[in-house]
């Protein structure tokens, strides 16, 4: 398999642990481990006190994949497969729908792997704008549109990285239908799900709406533990399932054995640990609507209705990538350049999970106040 550089990981590979402040990260503060297991109940905590470091079953640990299951309001252990962070449910599912002849369209700008898995196993992919002057909204008679008889796979990411855009309930609907009535599988890329600021927007998850329908899930971001590298997929049609299981057994066999645990630990105290990423979360946002508000003209965006990113406009004359260079050489300070989605406008993605988030903002506006945005 011949694949595309993954450019926003291959950013962060030089710029993650080089920066002192991450201001474009996707993930909520991560958390202690102490913290973490003191969350454990005497059932969680003699599992990970008697833990042994041998392998895993395949699908994923029992339990978690229960816990994993009460996520959502009609699956139950058997619909969910934990794979190795969301990354591995999106390759592996991928590679088993779709191959050459095959048509895929997905939401874009996006997320790389949900569109270049599909191009390097030799689908044909349709990408669906998404623009700004919309509110990066889905548009329904455009995707309507893109669908073709080999139309296999459908995908959209709500909320959506990087433009935090949630769709509304009809929209949403409308979509599922899109891909019932083109034979093809819907997939919900919900990572971000928990995280939108009123959760009145939240969406169903996509397991719950119909059996074409696949949820994706991850510990990474609204969990806020990325390091446990544990995702799931959650889908009604087990046969889905079982095909992302036989191709797992050539790429990871097994979840990492403490992963599996500290994430049921996790999931298990999933009021907490979601009240508390909400709680950075909705807080930073606030301090970036004073930088909006401080900066009119200078930056400008579609304020998120979810998760912890966002895609702002720099002005015009303000080129991002060169921008962007500048802040990290001058303040430290890491932004995303939209450039890296292979997007063409001048906008750049900015993260709201991180704790550090006042300071680098600071260091952001310090840089403006310098004569960069002058
Ligand atoms: C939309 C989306 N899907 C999937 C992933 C992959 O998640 P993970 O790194 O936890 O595997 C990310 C990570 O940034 C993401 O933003």
């Amino acid at each position: 398999m011949r694949i595309a550089d993954f450019e926003l990981e291959r950013y962060f590979a030089r710029w993650e642990f080089a920066v002192r402040h991450l201001l474009c990260a996707s993930d909520v503060e991560a958390w202690p481990m102490a913290d973490l297991l003191a969350l454990a109940d005497d059932e969680t905590a003699a599992l990970w006190r008697d833990l042994r470091l041998g392998y895993t079953e395949s699908t994923g640990h029992p339990l978690l994949r229960r816990e994993i299951a009460a996520l959502y309001e009609t699956a139950d252990a058997d619909d969910i497969l934990v794979t190795a962070g969301a990354e591995e449910g999106i390759f592996a599912l991928v590679s088993v729908l779709l191959g050459p002849g095959d048509h895929a369209i997905v939401t874009w700008p996006g997320y790389q792997s949900l569109y270049e898995v599909a191009r390097a196993v030799g689908a044909e992919v349709a990408l669906h704008e998404l623009h700004e002057a919309d509110g990066w909204a889905i548009d329904l008679d455009a995707l309507r549109r893109q669908v073709t008889p080999r139309t296999r796979l459908i995908v959209i990411n709500a909320p959506h990285n990087p433009t935090g855009m949630v769709p509304g309930r009809a929209t949403f609907d409308a979509v599922v239908e899109i891909a019932a009535e083109g034979g093809a599988i819907l997939l919900c890329d919900e990572v971000y799900r928990y995280l939108e600021v009123d959760e009145a927007d939240r969406l169903p998850a996509g397991v719950d709406v119909a059996r074409h329908v696949v949820s994706l899930g991850v510990m990474s971001k609204s969990f806020a533990m990325a390091g446990l590298r544990i995702g799931w997929l959650a889908s009604r049609d087990r046969s889905i399932l079982d095909r992302v299981a036989r191709f797992k057994a050539y790429t990871t066999i097994c979840s990492s054995s403490p992963s599996e645990i500290l994430a049921l630990i996790g999931l298990r105290a999933r009021e907490t640990v979601l009240a508390r990423s909400r709680s950075i979360v909705l807080d930073n946002l606030g301090a970036l609507d004073g930088l909006f508000e401080r900066w009119v003209g200078t930056l400008s965006w579609v304020r998120p209705r979810g998760g912890s990113i966002g895609f702002p406009r720099l002005r015009a004359d303000l080129d991002v990538d060169r921008f962007s260079a500048d802040l990290v050489e001058a303040e430290g300070v890491l932004l995303l350049p939209g450039t890296r989605f292979g997007h063409p406008g001048n906008h750049f993605r900015i993260g709201f999970g991180r704790s550090d988030l006042p300071v680098a903002v600071a260091g952001l506006e310090r840089h403006l106040a310098s004569g960069a945005g002058g």
